[in-house]
């Protein structure tokens, strides 16, 4: 089996996601932006587990800071999600939520790759050897996403305090 670090998985995954959000934007049917909205759903709900249960962990060791912004942000972006899977609106107003989704996903993006996965990369952890595990959760995943989408609906169900009680269990353990 082939050896990826972690941090190349993710970085994979924000580019294929950008480029979703790039067609979805571009898309003129209402159907072309409904197929897009749903990968970006489930890509994004992949994604934000994937990252909370192997990466933030070790972020929250190196800077507890940085790691409980980055939990935020996670939560904020189910927040938009949640209303991107419930949305009956029409064309150009889905076509203005997945934008300001799209800016705010740029951002932490950014974030990650800049500021959070350097920090990683300079750490002592074994980053292939997480990323191994991760990439097998992730295609785990992506064949049963409903357990992703599950639980994006239940952090944003139990309120704005969900994604913190999550980070605080996380520096607990
Ligand atoms: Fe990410
Ligand atoms: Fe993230």
């Amino acid at each position: 089996m082939v050896k990826v670090s972690l941090v190349n998985i993710l970085i994979a995954d924000h580019r294929r996601l950008e480029g979703m959000f790039e067609r979805c934007l571009d898309s003129h049917t209402r159907r072309d932006q409904e197929e897009l909205v749903d990968k970006i759903i489930k890509t994004l709900a992949v994604h934000t587990m994937i990252e909370e249960e192997h990466v933030f962990p070790l972020l929250k060791e190196l800077n507890k800071d940085d790691a409980l912004e980055a939990y935020e942000e996670h939560h904020a972006i189910k927040v938009l999600v949640d209303e991107l899977m419930n949305c009956k609106c029409d064309h150009d107003t889905v076509r203005a939520k997945v934008k300001v989704l799209g800016e705010i996903m740029e951002h932490h993006h950014e974030e990650e790759e800049k500021k959070l996965f350097p920090m990683l990369i300079e750490s002592d952890f074994d980053l292939f050897d997480v990323g191994r595990e991760m990439l097998e959760h992730k295609n785990d995943l992506e064949r049963h996403v409903h357990i992703a989408i599950s639980a994006l609906h239940e952090e944003i169900a139990a309120g704005p305090c969900a994604a913190s009680s999550k980070s605080k269990c996380a520096f607990a353990a």
